[in-house]
């Protein structure tokens, strides 16, 4: 076995490889737990979404779906409407309960530590740009207008083209510190099976409304990064997913 594969592989191990007893977490150290949710501005622009439960289905039979899904790469020119948004965002990271901790995808410890930002191409009534998720009250908070989104976005995917074709694109950052402060080195292994999670309900949800999404993980660190603002150390992106509408 080469010899760099050595700690990648304990990696993805049980956790019970660590010996516990030798971590000091920041909460073993009194500090405060981080929030599931990034703060914002709050005299910046935000957009209220409509209810995820107005959506008009296609089909909701969860045999169906399941038998459907399959990574797609291409899409038609169709617009996607806000309900349609609105319910994919809660499908992905929205809130079960009122509660922060208590989503529509599981987390380990209920850490949540991925925001969701949206590259908007083809959405209707909402202009081009940068938006980030606000799951705590289910709007959108516009970063930033982008006039070459697509050459953008392309770019941020490693130049895979199908990815600037989408309608929109979810990007999701991971914040380690929120399961650091709990889990120490235990918290990386649980944002990457959270991640899992997250695409796989986009995957079906997509499904649901005659829209399809391909997972991407071969994508421009540096280039993503810098599309979100964000620094690359505390916030990074971890994983984005095109979205468009399937068919003629
Ligand atoms: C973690 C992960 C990363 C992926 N990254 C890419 C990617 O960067 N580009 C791409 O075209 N497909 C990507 N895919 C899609 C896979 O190629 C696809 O899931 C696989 O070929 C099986 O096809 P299916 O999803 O239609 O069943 C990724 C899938 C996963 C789960």
């Amino acid at each position: 076995m080469k010899k760099e594969y050595q700690k990648l592989r304990e990696f993805l191990k049980s956790s019970e490889w660590v010996n516990k007893e030798q971590l000091e977490t920041p909460k073993d150290e009194g500090l405060d737990r981080p929030s599931a949710v990034k703060s914002y501005d709050k005299k910046s622009e935000i957009i209220e979404l409509p209810s995820p439960k107005d959506v008009q289905l296609d089909m909701d039979s969860i045999k169906k779906i399941l038998t459907k899904r399959k990574s797609r790469r291409s899409y038609n020119k169709e617009e996607l409407t806000i309900q349609e948004v609105s319910y994919l965002l809660w499908a992905t990271q929205g809130l079960r309960k009122d509660n922060i901790r208590l989503r529509t995808v599981p987390s380990g410890g209920a850490v949540h530590p991925f925001e969701t930002y949206l590259s908007l191409n083809r959405v209707e009534n909402l202009k081009k740009g940068i938006y980030r998720y606000l799951p705590d009250i289910h709007s959108l908070l516009f970063v930033k207008a982008v006039d070459d989104i697509k050459k953008k976005i392309t770019k941020a995917a490693n130049g895979q083209k199908f990815v600037g074709k989408a309608a929109v694109v979810f990007l999701w950052t991971v914040l380690p510190e929120r399961g650091e402060w709990k889990y120490d080195i235990l918290a990386h292994k649980l944002a990457a099976l959270d991640a899992g999670h997250i695409a796989q309900n986009l995957y079906l949800s997509v499904e649901s409304i005659g829209a399809g999404t391909c997972a991407v993980d071969a994508y421009n660190q540096k280039a993503a990064d810098e599309l979100l603002e964000v620094n690359g150390e505390d916030e990074f992106v971890m994983y984005m997913a095109p979205v468009g509408k399937i068919g003629e």
